[in-house]
C-alpha cells in the first residue's frame, strides 16, 4: 500500500473522491460572526466560503438576542446592510430598571453623548446579511457541517464537512470558526493551547415571543422576590420576555397562564399593566459567561460565540460577535494588501480587552439583577444598595450607561 503522510493539502485523499473546494478564508458558521466577516472581506476583495450546518430557513428563524449596540448598527450602516433595521429597527434611548415597587430609568443617549441601542432581532440581521451576500454573488453553503479542521498550524489549512451526505474538504489559506459555542472550531485546537475561563449560574431564562404589542416603550429589567424577569419587544405587535427559572427546569412546568402570572407579578410596579397575548415560540436558556484565550490557533481564528459566552443580561452577545469580525476583517485586509500580519498576531489581544469588559459588564448586571438559590438576606440588602446606587448617582448611572451602549471598551 502506498505510505501517504497525511498534511493539510494531500490530507486521505483517496477516502474523499470530490476534489477540495479552495477559497482564501474559510468560515465556518453563518451567525452574526461569520456573516458579518463574510462581507467586510468582500468588500476587501477578499474571498471566502462560508459553511452552516442548519438550512436557511432555520438560522432565518431561529430567535434570539435583540439588542444592537450603536457601533454595531454604525458597522452594519457602512456595510450597506441597514436598509430594513433603519426601517424597522427600534431606536432606544434610555432602559428601565425596575425594583422595590418602583421603576426608575437610566437615560443611555443624556448620560452617552447621544449614542442608543437598537432593538432589533438576530435572526433579522442573519436574514439581511444572507440576502445581501447571496445577491452579491458570496457562497454560503447551508446543511454543511463542519466536521473537523486540519494544518491549522500550516498555510493550508483544511476543514473536513459534510453536505448532502457527502465528505467533502475546503481548504482555506485561513479557517474563521466562528461556529458559535457548540461548533467544532475551538474543540479542534489543542487543549494544552487554550485556557479557559468558564463560569456557570444556578438559573436559566425562559425566552418567549408574544403576539402582543409592547407593554414598555422601553426595555426594562425587573429585580424581584421572585427572580429576574425582563421586557423587551420585536416590533409594535410582537413583546419578547424572559423570566429567571431554576437551571434544570423544564418548558413542561410552564404552561403559558404560569409564564404570564409569574411575569406580572415580577414587572408589577403601580400604574403599569402586562398585556398577554398568544406566545409564539417558547424556550429555556442556561446562563454562562466563558472565555477561550488565545482566541487563536495558528491561521485558525476564533470569532463570537465560538470564544465567548456572556449571560444575556448585558445584552452583549450578537455585538462581540461583530465586532470580533470586524477586527479580524481588518487583520486579514492587511495581510492580503499590504501583507503585514502585525494585525493578525495581535488579533487575541486587539479582541480580548473588549471581550473582557462586556463579560465584567454581563456577569455585574446577572449578579446584580438575578435571585441566587443560596442568597441571603445580608446579599439581597446589598443587590438592593447597588441598584439604589446606580440609579441614583449619576457617576454610576453613567458608567452602567456607557457599558450598555458599548462606548467604554477597556
Ligand atoms: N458546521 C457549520 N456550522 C456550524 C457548526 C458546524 N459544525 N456548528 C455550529 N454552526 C453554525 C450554527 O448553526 C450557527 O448558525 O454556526 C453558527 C454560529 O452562529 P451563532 O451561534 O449565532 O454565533 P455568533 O455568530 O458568534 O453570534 C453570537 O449568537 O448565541 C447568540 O447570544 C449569542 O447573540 C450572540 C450571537
Ligand atoms: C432581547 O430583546 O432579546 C433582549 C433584551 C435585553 C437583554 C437581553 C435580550 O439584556
Amino acid at each position: 500500500m502506498r505510505c501517504v503522510r497525511p498534511t493539510a493539502a494531500n490530507h486521505a485523499p483517496w477516502r474523499n473522491p470530490t476534489p477540495p473546494m479552495r477559497t482564501q478564508v474559510a468560515i465556518i458558521g453563518a451567525g452574526p460572526a461569520g456573516l458579518v466577516l463574510a462581507h467586510l472581506l468582500a468588500q476587501r476583495g477578499i474571498d471566502s466560503v462560508v459553511l452552516e450546518n442548519r438550512s436557511r430557513d432555520y438560522v432565518e428563524r431561529r430567535v434570539r438576542a435583540g439588542v444592537l449596540e450603536q457601533g454595531s448598527v454604525d458597522l452594519l450602516r457602512s456595510m450597506g446592510v441597514a436598509e430594513r433595521l433603519d426601517r424597522e429597527g427600534m431606536v432606544h434611548h434610555g432602559i428601565e430598571l425596575r425594583f422595590d415597587g418602583a421603576g426608575h430609568r437610566i437615560p443611555l443617549s443624556e448620560l452617552t453623548g447621544g449614542a442608543s441601542i437598537f432593538v432589533y432581532g438576530q435572526q433579522e440581521v442573519v436574514k439581511d446579511l444572507i440576502k445581501a451576500r447571496l445577491d452579491d454573488g458570496g457562497v454560503i453553503l447551508f446543511e454543511a457541517e463542519a466536521v473537523g479542521i486540519e494544518g491549522a498550524l500550516t498555510d493550508g489549512p483544511v476543514v473536513r464537512y459534510t453536505h448532502e451526505g457527502e465528505p467533502r474538504e475546503l481548504e482555506g489559506q485561513f479557517v474563521a470558526g466562528c461556529d458559535g459555542f457548540h461548533g467544532v472550531s475551538r474543540g479542534s485546537i489543542p487543549a494544552s493551547a487554550l485556557t479557559v475561563y468558564d463560569k456557570e449560574y444556578p438559573f436559566a431564562w425562559l425566552g418567549l415571543l408574544a403576539a402582543v404589542p409592547p407593554s414598555s416603550e422601553e426595555v426594562v429589567y425587573a429585580y424581584h422576590e421572585r427572580g429576574f424577569a425582563l421586557h423587551s419587544m420585536r416590533s409594535p405587535e410582537l413583546s419578547r420576555l424572559y423570566v429567571q427559572v431554576p437551571p434544570d427546569d423544564s418548558l413542561d412546568a410552564w404552561p403559558d397562564g404560569r409564564i404570564w402570572d409569574e411575569l406580572g407579578a415580577r414587572l408589577s410596579v403601580p400604574g403599569f399593566t402586562l398585556d398577554s397575548g398568544p406566545i409564539l415560540e417558547k424556550g429555556i436558556t442556561g446562563m454562562r459567561s466563558y472565555v477561550v484565550e488565545p482566541m487563536q490557533h495558528g491561521r485558525l481564528f476564533l470569532a463570537g460565540d465560538a470564544a465567548h459566552i456572556v449571560p444575556p443580561t448585558g445584552a452583549k452577545g450578537m455585538n462581540l460577535a461583530i465586532a470580533d469580525a470586524r477586527v479580524l476583517a481588518a487583520a486579514l485586509g492587511a495581510h492580503y494588501g499590504a501583507g503585514d500580519d502585525a494585525l493578525l498576531d495581535r488579533y487575541s489581544n486587539d479582541c480580548l480587552g473588549r471581550v473582557w469588559r462586556a463579560e465584567h459588564f454581563s456577569w455585574w448586571m446577572t449578579a446584580m439583577l438575578h435571585r441566587f438559590p443560596d442568597d441571603d438576606p445580608f446579599q439581597q440588602r446589598l443587590q438592593l444598595s447597588q441598584l439604589r446606587y446606580v440609579t441614583s448617582s449619576e457617576a454610576a448611572s453613567t458608567s452602567l450607561a456607557e457599558n450598555y451602549v458599548g462606548l467604554y471598551r477597556g
